[in-house]
């Protein structure tokens, strides 16, 4: 989603080359146009803007350079109004220039008000932002005045840059519901999104709590209240290091980190061991757990609600955020919270944390970034540690969530007596394994680039379905497949093929079945042969086993063998032939799999 940088130097210095090397640090979060502001020595807003890539905006800089000691810069991820160079940001007056990340929800009263006051150039929300500052400042009004004045006119998610035409040395920033971090660099001052846009200039950070504003100079942050108060924020140093930001020996980070699976997978289950601290400490008078998330997080949701019914024996609800949020749940005494998310900035998510905080429910936080909103609000965390995932796609971040949540699983199963310590030992030695396990399987997995050429390459649509964990596991394949490659799919319980969706299959629907030899192996079986018997053409996934039976043999058109596994671990290692068929789609279709249309990495807006 949007992504902001901004950078304050002395006079006589050029930050436009720092601008766009903050705006690449964003471009995995996804957008569709790029901007930039700056000041020029005769005090005016100099902006260029450019629909599309950063290097289109390169392109523009390149035929007419513009330079300056101050600017603001961003990526934006269209929500009012197309994307155009008119709608990218900066939304700028001849007094000021915005950049903005979120969404104004007052904005047509607000336009409607200032009509006779400001002449509207753009269909976006974000220009209202600079309207009401520009009106403020006419009226006389000093920037620090016009900024505190217009935020509390403001309603909806918002983060923000300001820059004045009059005032080269110093921008204002301020943040509601959306992050906003600030960079302390030598004489120089940064403002990103994010740890990763500012992780080329400094490690130096502050985070700007929900509320907050700031008057950078190019020495130091005034930080305010929402209310217009003096207050200190820490300076924390930032582990993100700009050298994991690369693709190494990969063409694509979606390779890279499917590739990295098997290491990020060890880290964290380490991990878990050190972050215990991160958990209640009362776990075994949980009556209840309550998870929720969006998108591939809300799939290890999904599985690990049967693995803390099943192995725990605790009742689990999982919902989307979007949904849960917005109906009225009824929430039982001793609940548990558990909020996942590979960002810790979803909107939805950090909505469903806030209201569980407001009910007095305990809340847990599974994130990979641990600076995050998410992560800084939560009562308790257990980071992943996938380090950053680029590709907009998830791959290790998912997997990474899933032993987690796997250890956590083992850790209530024991204090509850659900199962015995060594039956938990067991599992605890086949996790310690799998790593190499999904390593051997990686380094034998070229041939799915061939299965992804000969059977899913030319379909308008296919369909994953798997029982039990499986399931999950097929939401997610589809959810991969027709993100990065645009192919429509569905992920079904194979059980309910016959209750609507085998209307759909037709010859040479691809099937993607997900059967690890497990208690549900026969009845999937079924399942594959009743679309078989309609045209459907099965890619079979499951150990040699699986394989080997003989309608398997006979009838699938493609097989994919995985290494035998634990039942309970399967999701981790099927999760990996399904993300290596949609990027090998997706780049067999010749698609930036890495940065889909239409998607963001961080979904900041609700
Ligand atoms: C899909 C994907 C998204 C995210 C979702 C939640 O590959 O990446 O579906 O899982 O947007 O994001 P987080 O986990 O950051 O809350």
């Amino acid at each position: 989603m949007c992504g902001i940088v901004g950078v304050v130097s002395a006079k006589g210095k050029d930050i436009v080359g720092d601008l766009l090397t903050g705006l690449k640090r964003l471009e995995y979060r996804g957008y569709d146009s790029a901007g930039i502001a700056v000041i020029t020595n005769s005090g005016a807003i100099d902006t260029r803007k450019a629909k599309g890539k950063i290097s289109c905006l390169e392109e523009k800089l390149k035929a007419e350079p513009a330079k300056s000691n101050i600017g603001i810069a961003h990526t934006r991820w269209a929500t009012h109004g197309e994307p155009n160079e008119i709608n990218a940001h900066p939304q700028f007056s001849e007094l000021v220039a915005v950049v903005h990340n979120g969404i104004i929800e007052n904005y047509a009263a607000l336009k409607a008000e200032l009509a006779d006051r400001y002449v509207f150039k753009s269909q976006t929300d974000t220009e209202v932002i600079t309207a009401v500052i520009t009106v403020n400042l006419k009226e006389g009004m000093s920037p620090k005045a016009a900024v505190s004045s217009a935020l509390k006119r403001l309603k909806g998610a918002f983060a923000i840059e300001v820059l004045f035409a009059d005032h080269p040395d110093f921008l204002i920033c301020a943040r509601k519901g959306a992050p906003l971090a600030i960079g302390h660099g030598k004489g120089e001052m940064y403002v990103g999104s994010d740890s990763l846009a500012l992780c080329p200039f400094t490690n130096k950070i502050t985070y700007l709590e929900d509320g907050d504003w700031a008057i950078i100079t190019k020495d130091k942050a005034e930080i305010f209240t929402a209310d217009d108060k003096p207050v200190t924020r820490k300076i924390t140093t930032s582990t993100t290091d700009k050298n994991s930001v690369n693709k190494g020996f990969f063409d694509h980070y979606m390779q890279k980190e499917i590739f990295e699976q098997p290491k990020v997978i060890t880290d964290t289950f380490a991990n878990f061991k050190k972050a215990v601290k991160g958990l209640p400490s009362d776990l075994k008078s949980v009556s209840r757990i309550s998870i929720i998330a969006c998108g591939t997080s809300y799939h290890a949701g999904l599985i690990a609600k049967y693995w803390l019914e099943d192995l725990a024996r605790v009742p689990t609800d999982v919902d989307f955020a979007s949904e849960f949020r917005y109906r009225s749940p009824v929430i039982a005494d001793d609940t548990l919270a558990i909020l996942i998310s590979q960002s810790g900035e979803t909107a939805d998510t950090l909505a469903a944390l806030r209201y569980f905080k407001e009910q007095k429910v305990k809340t847990l936080a599974i994130v990979n970034v641990t600076e995050s909103t998410i992560a800084r609000e939560a009562d308790f965390m257990i980071n992943t540690l996938a380090g950053p995932e680029i590709a907009v796609a998830s791959t290790k971040a998912f997997t990474s969530q899933l032993i987690l949540l796997a250890a956590l699983t083992l850790k209530m199963a024991r204090e509850r007596d659900a199962i015995s310590a060594q039956k938990a030992e067991e599992i605890e030695q086949k996790i310690a394994d799998l790593p190499k396990v999904m390593q051997d399987f990686l380094s034998t997995s070229g041939y799915i680039k061939e299965i992804a050429k000969d059977k899913v390459l030319g379909a308008q649509s296919a369909l994953f379905i798997g029982r039990g964990t499986s399931y999950p596991i097929a939401l997610e394949g589809a959810l991969k497949l027709k993100e990065i490659s645009y192919i429509h799919a569905e992920g079904y319980a194979a059980g309910e093929m016959k209750h609507g969706p085998i209307a759909l299959v037709d010859n040479g629907l691809p099937i993607i079945v997900i059967a690890p030899f497990d208690k549900y192996f026969e009845k999937t079986l079924s399942n594959m042969q009743e679309t078989m018997a309609r045209g459907g053409e099965v890619i079979f996934i499951s150990s040699a086993k699986g394989v080997e039976t003989k309608v398997v043999k006979d009838f699938a058109k493609a097989v994919i063998t995985m290494p035998e596994i634990d039942d309970f671990l399967s999701p981790l290692l099927y999760a990996l032939p399904l993300q290596l068929l949609a990027y090998n789609t997706s780049l067999l279709r010749g698609f930036d799999m890495d940065q889909p249309r239409n998607l963001a990495k961080s979904v900041t807006v609700e």
